[in-house]
C-alpha cells in the first residue's frame, strides 16, 4: 500500500483530431503476453471465516478470547433463560483449544433451553440443502441424566426450518464428538436465523454441559469438506483467474512476530490460532490453511504465488539479522510441504499424511510483504532468505516485495511485486508506467492495485474524504485504463491482481473490495466486471497501435487470439462525455460485424447491497471493417471483439 514514483516516458503521441481519435493498428512487432495476466490476491483479513470459508458459526471454538468475559461469547446467546459462559476447561478438547462453552439449564424452565449462534451477522437457510452440524460435548460432572439435545436452524422469531436430535448421557464425562445433518425443506425469507442447541428445560433442569469446536457447514464448493462458500467461490471462478497469491498481505506479516502467519499452524486438525489481529471484527480461525489454498488453486486452475514470512511484523517488530535462522528454516519447511519429497522432508511427509503424496506445482514464492514499510532502522532481509532458499530450491522464482530497484537488492531480484492504491485519475495517468522499463529480463508483478479514493491528498482517509466504500464506475474505468498499459507491457508485467479480493459488506477492515458479501449474497463490483472482462478476453499477442495520450482520458489496447484470428480491443473512456474512435486495421479481411461488451454508468455509481446490479456489462453487435468507428460511452470500459485475418 504505497504510492508509485511516476516514471516520465517520452513516446510519440498521436494528436487527437477534433473529437475523434484515430487508432491505427500495425500488425508488427507482436509482443508475447504473459498467460498469468489476471489473477487473485487473497488474504484473510475480513474475508475468510464468515466469508470464503463456508463455516457458518461465529466464534465456533472460543479461540483468542478471555474466559469469563462477555466478549468471549461473541456470536452466542442464551436461549430461554439458560446460563452460558466461556470457561478455561480443566480437560480441554485439544491443546490448541483450551476454552469451552459451559451451558447450564436452570430449574424452573420449560420448553427448549440452550444456546444459539447468530452466525456471521446472519445465517442463510436454503431449502433442500444439507447442513452438517457437529460439536464436541462432555458433562463436567457425571450425572444420571439421559435425554437428548435438539440441534436446529430457526429464525430469530422461532420458526424452525430443520432440527435433529443428539442423544446425551450424563455419564459422558470425556469429550465426545457428534455430527448431525439438517435438511430444511424451505428457505428462510431472511438471514435473521439462529443455530440452536437446546435441551428440554423440565427434564434437564440442573444439568451443566461443556461444548467445544462447534461447526455448521452448508454445502461447499465442489463438495469439499471444510471447503469454500459456493456463491463466493463461483464468483471468483467466474473471473477465470490464472494465479492466486496467498496468504496476503498483512495477514502473512501478523501484528507481532508471534502472531505472524505460520504454515504449520494451518494444516491438520482444525485447532489452530488466529493470526490477524488488527481490529478483528471477524476473528479468523485459520480454517482455510495452506492445504486448502493449494486445493483451491487446483480447483480453479490457478498458479500459486505463495508468500513466506521474511522477518518483519506489521506492528513494527522484526527479527534481528543474526537470529533469522529458525525463520528461514520455517520458510524452507513451508516450501517443502508444498513441493518436497516425503522421503526426505518431514514437512513433505506431513503433506503425504494428509493425503497428498505428489508435490503441488509451485514456481513463485514471494519473500515477505511490503517489508520496505518497516521502520527506517529495519533492512529488508531479502539477501538472507533468498541466498539460503535459492540454494535449496533452485527451480523456485523468488519475488521481491519492495520499490523497484530501490533499495538495490542482492541477489538481484528476477521478479518484483509492485503495490499501488491510488485515485482513479492516477491510474489513468499512469497507464504508461511500465513503458519506460528496461527489457532486460527483470519481470514485474502488479500484485496489489485498486483505485480507493478520489482525493489525491487523502488516499487512505475516511469515506468523507473521498475514500470509496465500493468501487465506482469511475474507479473501475481508471483501473481499466491502467490495465491497458499492463497489457501493452505484458512482456515484462507477468501478473496483476486487484486487491483486496473480498470483504464483508459492512463488517470489514478495508474498503473497497472487489467482491462484497454478507450472510445471504455476493455483490459484484464495477471493478469485478472490469477484471472479468480483461481476464476472459486475454490475448495471446499484443498488437501495437497508435498510442493513447498519456495525459488524456481515452485508453486502449489491442490483442490477438490466434485461434480464430480474433482481434480484441479494450477501451477505457474515463471522461464523462462520449469519445469517438476510428480504427484503421491493416488486415486483408475484417469481419463486417463483431461484439461490444460494455460496462458503463454514472461516474460515482457503485454496485451495493441495496442496488447490486446498478452497473453490469451489456453485450451488443457492432459494425466492424477495415476501418470502423466506435463511440465509447461516457465513463465506460468496452471490449470489442471481431475476426480479422
Ligand atoms: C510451527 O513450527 C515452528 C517452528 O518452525 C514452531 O516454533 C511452532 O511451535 C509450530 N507451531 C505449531 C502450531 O505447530
Ligand atoms: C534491469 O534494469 C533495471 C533498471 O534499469 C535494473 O535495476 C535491473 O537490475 C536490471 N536487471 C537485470 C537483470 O539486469
Amino acid at each position: 500500500m504505497w504510492n508509485l514514483k511516476v516514471t516520465r516516458i517520452t513516446l510519440a503521441l498521436l494528436a487527437i483530431v477534433s473529437a475523434c481519435t484515430a487508432v491505427t493498428v500495425t500488425d508488427v512487432r507482436l509482443k508475447s503476453m504473459s498467460a498469468l495476466a489476471g489473477g487473485q490476491m487473497y488474504e484473510d483479513i475480513s474475508s475468510g471465516d464468515g466469508g470464503l470459508y463456508a463455516e457458518l458459526l461465529r466464534n465456533r471454538a472460543f479461540q483468542k478470547v478471555t474466559p469469563g468475559t462477555s466478549a468471549a461469547l461473541v456470536g452466542w446467546q442464551a436461549v430461554n433463560g439458560a446460563t452460558i459462559s466461556v470457561v478455561a476447561e480443566g480437560t480441554p478438547v485439544s491443546a490448541a483449544l483450551p476454552n469451552a462453552l459451559r451451558l447450564t439449564i436452570p430449574s424452573g424452565r420449560t420448553g427448549a433451553v440452550g444456546v444459539a449462534n447468530t452466525g456471521y451477522f446472519g445465517i442463510k437457510v436454503t431449502g433442500g440443502a444439507t447442513y452438517t452440524a457437529s460439536f464436541s460435548y462432555r458433562f463436567p460432572t457425571a450425572s444420571s441424566f439421559s435425554g437428548s439435545a435438539t440441534v436446529s436452524l430457526q429464525s430469530t422469531s422461532g420458526q424452525v426450518f430443520a432440527s435433529a436430535n443428539v442423544p446425551l448421557a450424563g455419564s459422558q464425562t470425556a469429550w465426545r464428538r457428534v455430527s448431525v445433518q439438517l435438511r430444511p425443506t424451505q428457505s428462510a425469507s431472511s438471514t435473521n436465523n439462529l443455530f440452536v442447541i437446546s435441551l428440554n428445560g423440565a427434564s434437564a433442569a440442573g444439568q451443566t454441559l461443556s461444548l467445544a469446536m462447534l461447526s455448521l457447514f452448508p454445502p461447499t464448493f465442489k463438495g469439499r469438506p471444510n471447503g469454500m462458500r459456493v456463491d463466493l467461490a463461483e464468483a471468483l471462478q467466474e473471473m477465470a483467474p490464472s494465479f492466486f497469491r496467498f496468504p496476503g498481505g498483512n495477514n502473512l506479516e501478523g501484528q507481532t512476530v508471534a502472531t505472524r502467519w505460520q504454515w504449520n499452524a494451518t494444516v491438520g486438525p482444525l485447532a489452530d490460532p488466529a493470526v490477524w489481529e488488527i481490529g478483528a471484527t471477524l476473528t479468523q480461525s485459520a480454517g482455510i490453511g495452506l492445504m486448502e489454498y493449494l486445493e483451491w488453486c487446483k480447483d480453479l486452475n490457478m498458479i500459486p504465488i505463495m508468500g513466506i514470512w521474511a522477518g518483519y511484523a506489521l506492528g513494527g517488530t522484526s527479527v534481528p539479522q543474526n537470529q533469522l535462522g529458525p525463520y528461514i528454516q520455517q520458510a524452507a519447511d513451508q516450501i517443502n510441504f508444498v513441493i518436497g519429497d516425503p522421503a526426505r522432508s518431514a514437512a513433505a511427509a506431513l503433506r503425504a499424511s494428509l493425503g497428498r503424496t505428489q508435490p503441488f506445482d509451485l514456481k513463485y514464492v514471494e519473500v515477505g510483504n511490503e517489508d520496505f514499510f518497516a521502520a527506517s532502522s529495519y533492512v529488508y532481509q531479502w539477501r538472507e532468505f533468498v541466498t539460503a532458499l535459492q540454494a535449496q530450491f533452485p527451480s523456485i522464482h523468488f519475488i521481491a516485495t519492495t520499490n523497484t530497484f530501490n533499495p538495490v537488492l542482492t541477489p538481484n531480484p528476477t521478479e518484483y511485486d509492485v503495490h499501488v492504491y491510488q485515485t482513479p485519475t492516477w491510474f489513468a495517468q499512469n497507464s504508461f508506467f511500465y513503458d519506460g522499463f528496461q527489457r532486460n529480463g527483470t519481470k514485474y508483478f502488479e500484485g496489489e492495485y485498486a483505485a480507493i479514493s478520489t482525493n489525491p491528498n487523502d488516499i487512505f482517509g475516511p469515506p468523507s474524504n473521498g475514500r470509496l466504500v465500493y468501487p465506482t464506475m469511475q474507479s473501475a474505468a481508471g483501473e481499466a485504463a491502467f490495465m491497458t498499459g499492463l497489457e501493452r507491457n505484458s512482456d515484462i508485467v507477468f501478473a496483476a491482481a486487484y486487491a483486496p479480493l473480498i470483504g464483508h459488506a459492512t463488517n470489514n477492515q478495508w474498503t473497497p473490495n472487489l467482491l462484497a458479501f454478507d450472510a445471504g449474497a455476493v455483490y459484484k463490483s464495477t471493478s469485478f466486471y472490469v477484471q472479468k472482462l480483461f481476464s476472459l478476453n486475454r490475448g495471446e499477442a499484443y498488437i501495437p497501435s497508435t498510442l493513447p495520450s498519456r495525459t488524456g482520458t481515452l485508453f486502449w489496447s489491442v490483442v490477438r487470439k490466434n485461434a480464430g484470428n480474433q482481434i480484441i480491443t479494450k477501451i477505457s473512456n474515463t471522461a464523462t462525455s462520449v469519445a469517438s474512435l476510428t480504427f484503421v486495421l491493416p488486415f486483408a479481411n475484417v469481419a463486417s460485424s463483431g461484439t461490444a461488451q460494455v460496462l458503463t454508468g454514472g461516474a460515482t455509481t457503485s454496485n451495493t447491497p441495496s442496488n447490486p446490479n446498478a452497473v453490469v456489462p451489456a453485450t451488443s453487435t457492432i459494425a466492424t471493417g477495415k476501418t470502423f468507428n466506435y463511440n465509447a460511452p461516457p465513463v465506460s470500459v468496452s471490449v470489442l471483439t471481431f475476426a480479422a485475418s
